[in-house]
């Protein structure tokens, strides 16, 4: 590293002597998260908040991002209100976590762009949210969707290749010397994943999991069974198939394979056949999220003797908590849920139009996002003595970004509930 250095004692000895690690080989990959997430910004502690222009918040083992976009939605409203600027820095062990934040913050704008230029066309960006809504929450994914998001994968490491210091946005920074790591990553979730993850293998990791995740529909009662007529088919082919059907007029027209073997097993769910329908209809045409995958962990594993194939070491939680999250961004009372006759991955696109439409007042010049792949404890040690390596003077100036004066201190932070 060129340049000077803020603190040279210190950089020399948190580099020379690293913390203790428990764990000395590569640790899993966990992409998907399982908090209900709670707005960390209270609008009435503003006064209590930095007197500084900006408000930071930093985010430790920032995971599947559940928590991070929850404050890009709830802390635009502040930004608009109260004219600040926001920092968020989010630092996660893995290089894939932070590959497949950079992934979805790359749908999202170009969702916003789609829906600023079509306003008036429901379903302009229809398809980036629907994207989202699969990487976000889906074991396995539609063909069309596999398709389009590896292009748009591929495109994404290509950005970081040939332009680092702003690969998709301006607003978004990320830490250097993780980028040609987050690139391999990236490279290997672009690939066809038939011969590595075979669909029916990553549906039966998911179904593996379902035991903790599945959707009580009894729950529901009888007056209320006919609001909830499209979410309980959902959860029904969730829990026989551990698949998120897409909405039934995309379904209908992009998939009427999928449309038949479905219709046929709900009108008869008992019937072998039909679940053998849908089951050989999955396994030939739906493909693996690729975005689940950590070829690291997984080659690790590889080498232990109780291999059994994929790793996911959670289900999505997503019949249980992305619509309720969605209805709260709505200000609904997620306890009085009322689907209203949408399905279930509807609710969840709602959760991801609601952060996209923010997108626009969020990146105006008005956020930085900071990706810093690391142990949050040594980032923590770093940023108290001033001895981060890409926060150095001289340390790459990212379109009129310093990250030499990216917060010293945070306003909010927000630990994971695992390291
Ligand atoms: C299980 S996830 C949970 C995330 C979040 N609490 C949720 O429920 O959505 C924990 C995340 O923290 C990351 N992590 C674990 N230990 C860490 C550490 N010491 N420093 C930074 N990140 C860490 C993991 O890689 C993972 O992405």
């Amino acid at each position: 590293m060129g340049g000077r250095v803020a603190n040279v004692k210190w950089f020399t000895s948190l580099t020379r002597f690293p913390r203790n690690r428990t764990r000395l080989d590569t640790s899993e990959y966990f992409p998907f998260g399982h908090d209900i997430p709670k707005p960390l910004f209270d609008p009435s502690s503003m006064t209590n908040v930095t007197s500084s222009p900006q408000i930071s918040y930093l985010f430790c083992g920032s995971g599947d991002g559940r928590h991070v976009f929850w404050q890009l939605v709830t802390t635009s409203l502040a930004i608009v209100q109260h004219g600040r600027k926001i920092h968020i820095t989010m630092i996660d062990l893995k290089a894939p976590a932070m590959a497949r934040m950079i992934v979805m913050f790359e749908l999202l704008l170009l969702y916003s762009t789609a829906y600023a230029m079509y306003r008036s066309d429901k379903d302009a960006g229809q398809w980036y949210v629907l994207m989202l809504s699969y990487v976000f929450a889906g074991t396995v994914v539609p063909p069309e969707v596999d398709e389009k998001l590896r292009d748009i994968i591929a495109g994404v490491a290509k950005a970081l290749e040939e332009n680092p210091e702003t690969p998709i946005h301006s607003s978004i920074y990320v830490q250097p010397n993780a980028i040609p790591d987050i690139i391999r990553h990236l490279k290997s979730w672009s690939q066809p994943s038939e011969g590595s993850h075979p669909a029916s293998a990553v549906r039966a990791a998911g179904m593996r999991r379902t035991g903790t995740t599945k959707f009580e529909t009894d729950q529901i009662s009888s007056g209320k069974k006919k609001s909830f007529a499209t979410w309980l088919d959902d959860c029904k082919v969730f829990n026989q198939f551990g698949i998120v059907l897409p909405p039934r007029r995309f379904m209908v027209k992009i998939e009427p394979g999928l449309d038949k073997v479905i219709s046929s097993y709900l009108a008869n769910p008992k019937s072998p056949n039909a679940i053998k329908a849908v089951d050989d209809y999955l396994d030939a045409n739906w493909k693996a999220n690729t975005t689940l995958f950590d070829m690291d962990w997984e080659a690790a594993r590889q080498k232990t003797t109780e291999y059994l194939g994929p790793d996911l070491p959670i289900y999505p939680q997503l019949v249980c908590d992305a619509p309720y999250m969605a209805a709260t961004l709505q200000g609904e009372d997620p306890g009085k849920f009322n689907p209203k006759g949408k399905s279930v991955s509807e609710w969840v696109q709602e959760f991801f139009l609601c952060i996209g439409q923010c997108m626009p007042g969020i990146i105006t010049g008005k956020a930085t996002i900071e990706m810093i792949v690391g142990e949050m404890s040594d980032f923590m040690d770093r940023l108290a003595h001033d001895a981060l390596p890409h926060r150095q003077t001289n340390a790459p100036n990212v379109d009129g970004q310093d990250p030499s004066e990216f917060p010293k201190v945070y306003d909010f932070v927000h630990l994971s509930n695992i390291p």
